[in-house]
C-alpha cells in the first residue's frame, strides 16, 4: 500500500469512526429531540479546538455475537479542547453504538481523559447518554465503572467535574455523575435512576413512569440530585460554559477575575426600603441579590429544590463569589433538612474551589416537629455548621434581618470564623423571636391577665420591648460578633471593597487526614 492509500485509509476510518453507530441510529437520536455524542462535543468546545482521543479503539469481547458488532471508538467520544481559551477534558457517550453501554474498553479511554485532567489540572466534563453496563462484557464492565468512580473521587475537590445527563443513566452508571461536582439534565429527554421502573414494579409493586421515577423534574425539584434543568441539550450546553466562568482550573488555582464596568461604588437607594417593616412580611432576596451583584448576573444553582435557600454564583467588581442566602418568600426562610443539605454541599464546592462565600442572613430558625427531627435535621443542620466552620475561603456574612437561635450560628457567624460580618440596621439577632421569647419568659405572668383584649396589648408592649431591647444588631455589634452595621444602600460596595480586602486570606486548619463530617 503506498502512503497515499494510507492516508486515504486513515481518512476512511475517520470518517467511519465519526459515524458512531450508522446514519439510521443518528436519525433515531435526532428524531428524539437528542444530538449526537460529537455534535455535543462541537456545541460545547471552542470552534476547532477539539482533539480527540483513542478513535480507533474497540471491544474485546467474544460473547453474544459482539465479535461482529465492532465500532470504532466504541460508543464513546473522548479528548481535549477548550473552553473560552481554558483547557477542559471531555467524554461524550454515543448512544448510536450499542446504546451508548459501557464496556472494558469504553471505561478505559474516559479513565485517560480523567487521568490527563488530573495531570494537567484541568476540568472534567462529562456528557452522559447510556443504557449502563454493556450487558455482554460482564464483570469488566462493573469493573470499568469502579475504575472510573475511583477517578471521580480521587478528583473531587482537586478539578472541578461538571456531568451533563443527556438521556439514559441508569443503575449503577448513575454514581459517577453523582460523585462530580455540579449535573445538568436536559427536560424530557433525560433520567437518572438506580433501579429503572420495570424493576421497582417486580420488587415494589410500584407502577411510576420513567419520568416521574427519574426525570430531570424529579431531581432537579424534590430529590435535589441535580443541580440545573435545562429546556434543552443547547440550554444545558451553555449552562455547562457559564459554570466554568465561575471555577478555577483546578484547587491550587484562584477563580478568574474578569473585566467590569459595573461600578463597584454603585449605590442603590431602593435596598434601603426593599425589607418590610413588618419582620412576618416575606420579601424575594434574590432581588437583592440582583441588586448588588455585577450586572445584576445570578447563576443559581438549585433552583427549584429546597427554595428556602438560595445558592449560586455571581460576581462583584469581576470577582467570583458565591451566595447562599435564606429566602424570607418560601416557608420564610427557615432552615430544614432539605436546605441545610442544599447550602453544605455548596458551601463546600466554594471552599474547594477558592471561591470567596457571601452570605445574606434571614432566617427565623430551624424548622421544628417530628417530621424533621425524625429525618435527622440535627445531622442535616450539622453538615451546614460543619461547611462553614471547614472552609478557609474568604467568607462575607450580611444579617438582612431575622437571626435566630442556631440558625444565627450556623449561617456564616462570626464564631464560625467569618470574616466580615456586617448587619442592616433593621436586624434581629437574638437567640429567638419576640413573641417566641416573650410566651416562654412571661407566659405565665400573661396567662393571669383574664380579659383577652388587655392580655393581647400587654403581650404586644413586652415583644416591642423584647424587641427594642434584643431584637438588634447593636448586641452583637457591642460584643463584636458584627463588624459593622451597614446602611443596605452600600451593600454591593461593601462587599466588593471587603473580597477586595480578602483576596490574600490564608487559613490552614490543623493537620488531620480529614474531619468525620456528620453525613
Ligand atoms: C448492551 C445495550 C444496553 C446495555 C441498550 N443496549 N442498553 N446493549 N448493554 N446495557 C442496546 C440495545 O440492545 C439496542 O441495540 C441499542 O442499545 C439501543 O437500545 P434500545 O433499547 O433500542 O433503545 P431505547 O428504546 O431508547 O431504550 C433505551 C434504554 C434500554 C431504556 C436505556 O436500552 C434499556 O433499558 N437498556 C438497559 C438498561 C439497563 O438495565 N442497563 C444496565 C444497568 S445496570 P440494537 O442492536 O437493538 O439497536 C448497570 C450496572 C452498573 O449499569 C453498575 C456500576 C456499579
Amino acid at each position: 500500500m503506498s502512503l497515499q492509500d494510507k492516508i486515504r485509509q486513515l481518512t476512511e476510518l475517520r470518517s467511519q469512526a465519526r459515524l458512531g453507530g450508522g446514519e439510521k441510529r443518528i436519525d433515531k437520536q435526532h428524531q428524539q429531540g437528542k444530538f449526537t455524542a460529537r455534535e455535543r462535543i462541537d456545541l460545547l468546545l471552542d470552534e476547532g479546538s477539539f482533539e480527540e482521543y483513542d478513535m480507533f479503539v474497540t471491544h474485546r469481547c467474544h460473547d453474544f455475537g459482539l465479535e461482529s458488532q465492532q465500532f470504532l471508538g466504541d460508543g464513546v467520544v473522548t479528548g481535549r479542547g477548550t473552553i473560552d481559551g481554558r483547557v477542559v477534558y471531555v467524554f461524550s457517550q454515543d448512544f448510536t453504538v450499542l446504546g451508548g453501554s459501557l464496556s472494558e474498553t469504553f471505561a478505559m479511554k474516559i479513565c485517560k481523559v480523567m487521568d490527563q485532567a488530573m495531570k494537567m489540572g484541568a476540568p472534567l466534563i462529562g456528557l452522559n447518554d447510556s443504557g449502563g453496563a454493556r450487558i455482554q462484557e460482564g464483570v469488566n464492565s462493573l469493573a470499568g465503572y469502579a475504575e472510573i468512580f475511583y477517578r471521580n473521587i480521587q478528583a473531587s475537590g482537586v478539578i472541578p467535574q461538571i456531568s451533563a445527563v443527556f438521556g439514559p443513566c441508569a443503575g449503577g452508571a448513575v454514581y459517577s455523575p453523582a460523585l462530580t461536582d455540579i449535573i445538568i439534565m436536559s427536560e424530557q429527554t433525560s433520567y437518572m435512576f438506580v433501579t429503572g421502573p420495570k424493576v421497582t414494579k417486580t420488587v415494589t409493586g410500584e407502577d411510576i413512569t420513567i419520568e416521574n421515577l427519574g426525570g430531570a423534574d424529579i431531581h432537579t425539584k424534590k430529590s435535589g440530585v441535580a443541580h440545573f434543568k435545562a429546556a434543552d441539550e443547547k440550554e444545558g450546553i451553555l449552562l455547562i460554559r457559564k459554570v466554568l466562568e465561575y471555577l478555577p482550573q483546578n484547587n491550587l488555582e484562584e477563580p478568574i477575575i474578569t473585566e467590569c464596568d459595573d461600578p463597584i461604588e454603585r449605590i442603590d437607594d431602593e435596598l434601603n426600603e426593599i425589607v418590610p417593616e413588618d419582620p412576618n412580611k416575606p420579601y424575594d432576596v434574590k432581588d437583592v441579590i440582583h441588586r448588588i451583584v455585577d450586572y445584576e448576573e445570578f447563576l443559581e444553582m438549585q433552583r427549584l429544590y429546597a427554595k428556602n435557600i438560595v445558592t449560586g454564583f455571581a460576581k462583584f467588581g469581576g470577582m467570583p463569589c458565591g451566595i447562599v442566602a435564606n429566602q424570607p418568600s418560601f416557608l420564610a426562610g427557615v432552615l430544614d433538612i432539605d436546605a441545610s443539605r442544599k447550602a453544605a454541599r455548596f458551601v463546600r464546592l466554594c471552599d474547594a474551589f477558592n471561591i470567596p462565600i457571601v452570605t445574606l442572613v434571614d432566617v427565623p430558625g430551624f424548622l421544628p416537629g417530628s417530621f424533621q427531627e425524625y429525618g435527622g435535621i440535627i445531622i442535616h443542620g450539622a453538615k451546614l455548621l460543619f461547611a462553614y466552620g471547614e472552609a478557609t475561603v474568604p467568607k462575607i456574612t450580611v444579617t438582612l434581618r431575622k437571626a435566630y437561635g442556631g440558625a444565627h450560628d450556623v449561617m456564616g457567624s462570626k464564631q464560625l470564623r467569618a470574616d466580615l460580618n456586617y448587619a442592616w440596621p433593621g436586624a434581629e439577632i437574638a437567640v429567638m423571636g419576640a413573641k417566641g421569647a416573650i410566651e416562654v419568659l412571661e407566659g405565665r405572668k400573661l396567662s393571669q391577665v383574664e380579659n383577652q383584649e388587655e392580655r393581647e396589648a400587654m403581650h404586644q408592649k413586652l415583644e416591642e420591648e423584647y424587641r427594642e431591647k434584643f431584637a438588634n444588631p447593636y448586641v452583637a455589634a457591642r460584643y463584636g460578633y458584627i463588624d459593622d452595621v451597614i446602611e443596605p444602600r452600600n451593600t454591593r460596595w461593601r462587599i466588593a471593597r471587603a473580597l477586595r480586602s480578602l483576596a490574600t486570606k490564608k487559613e490552614v486548619g490543623p493537620p488531620k487526614k480529614h474531619g468525620n463530617m456528620p453525613l
